[in-house]
């Protein structure tokens, strides 16, 4: 089989595994949080503990990390958690059309790619935006956060000129637990913008 075809495969497959698991997530739940990159899971199990009317689904590429999440979560005795071994674009392609996010999104410390030829590896892209607004209800907040000034700097242009978000200038931060990488950065900054 030709690369392209062999990779469109693959990728056909990890989204239809992904289905899969998601039959059994309460994807129909009336606040419904969602959680990229979630690392360590150290902000999602406090967030979780601290929103029980939430139902939140935290999602990372590292099955390593999302076994210590898997574990943090048992102690913990938290029930709203799903935590998904996804990569964020198969996890938007994989939702059933009706799914809608209503509590918010949460993007923390999201790999930075520092080298301009990776760029295009970034998470926050106008496509990307495009597919995560149709699964989003109004008013639903994207909260973004980051320790590298230049991704900050292009996730807000890009964010800012995106016709389904509205940024918030006056927005405070949703809810505080320093997360992994935020204990290793010197200083951090935060956009979070509406779905329009
Ligand atoms: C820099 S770490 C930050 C982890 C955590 N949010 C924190 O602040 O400690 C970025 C995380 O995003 C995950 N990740 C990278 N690309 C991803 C993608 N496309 N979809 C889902 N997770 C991704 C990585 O595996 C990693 O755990």
């Amino acid at each position: 089989m030709p690369p392209i075809e062999e990779a469109q495969a693959i990728h056909r497959q990890r989204v239809t595994a992904l289905r899969a698991q998601l039959v059994t997530v309460p994807l129909d739940h009336p606040d419904l949080t969602l959680e990229i990159g979630c690392g360590h899971g150290h902000y999602m199990a406090a967030y979780a503990a601290a929103h029980p009317a939430e139902h939140c689904i935290a999602i990372d590429i590292i099955v390593e990390r999302l076994e210590k999440c898997e574990r943090k979560a048992a102690r913990a005795g938290l029930t709203n958690v799903t935590w998904l071994r996804a990569e964020a674009a198969d996890l938007l392609e994989a939702l059933p059309r009706e799914t809608r996010f209503s509590g918010r999104i949460l993007v923390l410390f999201p790999d930075p790619w520092p080298k301009r030829k990776h760029w295009k590896n970034r998470l926050i892209q106008a496509p990307f935006l495009s597919d995560l607004a149709q699964l989003t209800a109004p008013d639903t907040p994207l909260c973004f956060r980051t320790d590298h000034e230049g991704y900050f700097a292009e996730a807000l242009e890009v964010v800012s000129a995106h016709p389904d978000w509205i940024i918030n200038p006056a927005e405070e931060w949703p809810f505080e637990r320093e997360t992994i990488f935020e204990a290793r950065a010197n200083s951090h900054q935060s956009w979070i913008a509406r779905r329009a």
